[in-house]
């Protein structure tokens, strides 16, 4: 049975809200960050944290030996793709290098399963409908730091004996209906800012390209409630764990919708006047991507809680609102 589990990442986005679905489910939670983009205030007061950067391994290594960690999830990263273009060095030191040095704080210890943030950045562009083993060609260099990361893992847990579980994540929005945990800070994230004009007095929902080959003209997500993430990350270690077995899941509803209708959605949240303003298109954006999640509904029987754009948009607002 699974009882003590390490989140690396813990006091992020995700992280946090991961670590409040396994505490809800009775799990041990103990979590290493280094705060670069984290914040104490996401950190679950029932979680045990440890100010420690991944790529201390001595240190971790200690943490894991100490406190019995049967599972790790592995999230700390670093995951702008345009901080990733200009310092591709910063890039490959904290995601690669830093999930080669907790793989190896891992070694002959209890840890028997774990659980890896990957992202639909690791395909390649133009394919629309992507399934598992859909070509592979990262544009980004962020994307090319997560397929080596991967492939690192896969490594490392065949030879160790570890199961592990790689999920790729589609575009995650929203936060928790517990309202105590939600998106912070994050420049390049569509939701938040749309979240943040909207309670201003005269929001402006700023759209990058009109024109794109799609059915309103602009790029086309497959987007996930971070809660529904949250839950795939219990369910997945639970199955892993039972089954002895390995997989790589993609995380998306298998949804497309587009920019556009985001905004929308936004701007019937408000009885004020709301301008969307299209602007040119912006360097680097995909077209349009799309999950299939056979595999994991297959795998871990799961039903989205929260697969609803509205429902999104709304924790999104009632977070910002509370800021
Ligand atoms: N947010 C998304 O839409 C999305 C999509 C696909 C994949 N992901 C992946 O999910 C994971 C979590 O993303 P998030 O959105 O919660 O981002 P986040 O920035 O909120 O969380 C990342 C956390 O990792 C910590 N961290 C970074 N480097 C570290 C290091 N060397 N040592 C210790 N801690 C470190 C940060 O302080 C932060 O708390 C990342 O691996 C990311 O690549 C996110």
């Amino acid at each position: 049975m699974i009882k003590n589990i390490l989140i690396t990442g813990g006091a992020g986005y995700i992280g946090s809200h991961v670590s409040e679905v396994l505490i809800k489910n009775k799990k041990k939670i103990f979590i290493t960050d280094n705060l670069s983009t984290g914040y104490r205030r996401l950190i679950n007061k029932k979680a045990k944290f440890f100010k420690v950067d991944i790529l201390k391994s001595k240190k971790i290594r200690e943490i894991i030996i100490k406190n019995k960690i049967d599972s790790v999830i592995h999230l700390a990263a670093n995951l702008i793709i345009g901080e990733g273009e200009k310092y591709p060095k910063k890039y490959f030191k904290n995601n690669v290098l830093g999930t080669k040095n907790l793989l190896e704080s891992c070694k002959n210890t209890g840890v028997k399963n774990l659980v890896f943030s990957s992202t639909a950045a690791v395909y390649k562009d133009g394919q629309y409908k992507v399934h598992e083993n859909s070509v592979i060609k990262p544009k980004s260099v962020y994307g090319k730091t997560k397929i080596k990361a991967e492939k690192i893992i896969k490594k490392f847990c065949k030879r160790n004996k570890i199961n592990y579980c790689i999920l790729r994540y589609f575009n995650i929005a929203g936060s928790s209906p517990s309202g105590k945990i939600g998106l912070i800070n994050k420049s390049d994230h569509l939701f938040k800012n749309f979240s943040r004009e909207i309670i201003k007095k005269r929001p402006i929902l700023k759209i990058y390209g009109g024109n794109y080959e799609t059915k309103d003209g602009s790029c086309i997500r497959d987007f996930i409630h971070v809660s529904d993430i949250a839950e795939i990350h219990y369910k997945v270690l639970e199955k892993i764990n039972n089954l002895n077995n390995s997989k790589i899941l993609n995380c998306g509803y298998n949804k497309g919708i587009s920019v556009l209708e985001v905004a929308k959605v936004f701007k019937k949240q408000t009885s004020k006047k709301v301008e969307i303003l299209v602007s040119k298109r912006r360097k680097g954006d995909l077209v349009k991507i799309i999950a299939t999640n056979n595999k994991l509904k297959k795998f871990i029987k799961w039903k989205p809680k929260f697969n609803n754009l509205n429902t999104i948009v709304k924790s999104c607002i009632s977070w910002e609102k509370r800021q």
